[in-house]
């Protein structure tokens, strides 16, 4: 009979205090359910509204990539740097221990390799998996202007549709062909195309040109790739300049585990995303922390 006991309205109501309705951080997303919301969470960290996601798929289209050969070994040690971890289901469960509390970007398309056509690919795993494996997100890669455009637009809908079913978002990854030119007008174009299909955040590719202008015609989160390998400085500089552009965070991979150094490059490029750090600090750190290894 508690509620019936005393005068304490006024206090223990707040009936003075409005109820706050707070607007969501991520650009684009403020009407996703919150199911979707609290995954976004726990991929941006809400204080910067920014992410570092170590990429470590490459094996499903090509196999055992340079740095990726004993992922138990090279990669598990960085896990704790990342904000999410992007891989397929076969890695995250026969290497990836399950009482890890990090969250999970599964890749879910797949059905090609390097030694055939790589648009033609399918979606390679089921809804029921991807909600058993608790993932924060689907990535599905994205092939605008490739030969097998349409089908592979169709697995990102689709998986959107039933994502959306489940509160669990897509990631969409533009994957360019080789005789396509990477310049801010396709990046426009494919990125804005998988926004407007519904993707809830999408993965690009850093381009010297007109980067801003590819951030800021797509209304929700872009991150960017880190692409071939290119030295530490250059690819801290490239990692500023998307951020300062308007990119939402990295979705980097062999830029941090072929450095030379992972450990020490995945905490440089944090302090870029999450810090605003410039690239010559940020290449300091990285020494510094590399000589500490
Ligand atoms: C392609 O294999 C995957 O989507 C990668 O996750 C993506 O390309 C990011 O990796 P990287 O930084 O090595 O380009």
């Amino acid at each position: 009979m508690a509620d019936l006991d005393g005068a304490k309205e006024a206090k223990s109501f707040y009936t003075d205090i409005p109820q706050k309705t707070e607007g969501f951080f991520l650009k684009g997303s403020d009407s996703l359910d919150w199911g979707m919301k609290n995954r976004l969470s726990r991929i941006f960290n809400p204080e910067s509204g920014r992410t570092v996601m170590l990429a470590v798929d490459h094996g499903y289209f090509q196999g055992p990539t340079t740095g990726l050969e004993r992922i138990d070994i090279n990669i598990l040690p960085l896990v704790k740097y990342a904000d999410t971890l992007m891989l397929t289901r076969g890695i995250l469960r026969s290497i990836v221990p399950a009482s890890t509390t990090k969250s999970i970007v599964l890749r879910v398309t797949g059905g090609t390799s390097i030694l055939k056509e790589l648009s033609n690919e399918e979606i390679a795993v089921d809804i029921e998996d991807s909600i058993r494996l608790n993932v924060c997100a689907m990535a599905v890669q994205v092939f605008i202007g490739g030969e097998y455009e349409k089908q592979s637009i169709t697995n990102m809908t689709r998986m959107i549709d039933i994502g959306t079913r489940y509160g669990i978002p897509t990631l969409a990854v533009t994957a360019v062909g080789k005789d396509m030119a990477r310049d801010a007008r396709y990046f426009r174009l494919a990125t804005r195309i998988c926004a407007e299909l519904g993707a809830h955040y999408i993965k690009s590719y850093y381009i010297e040109d007109g980067f801003d202008t590819v951030t800021a015609c797509c209304p929700v989160p872009i991150v960017i790739a880190g692409g071939k390998k290119i030295s530490e400085s250059d690819a801290l500089k490239m990692a500023y300049n998307a951020i300062q552009q308007g990119a939402g965070g990295v979705d980097m991979g062999r830029n941090i585990f072929q450095s030379e150094c992972p450990a020490a490059m995945i905490q440089a490029v944090r302090a870029v995303v999450h810090h605003n750090e410039k690239p010559e600090k940020a290449f300091d750190l990285y020494k510094t922390l590399k000589n500490q290894q």
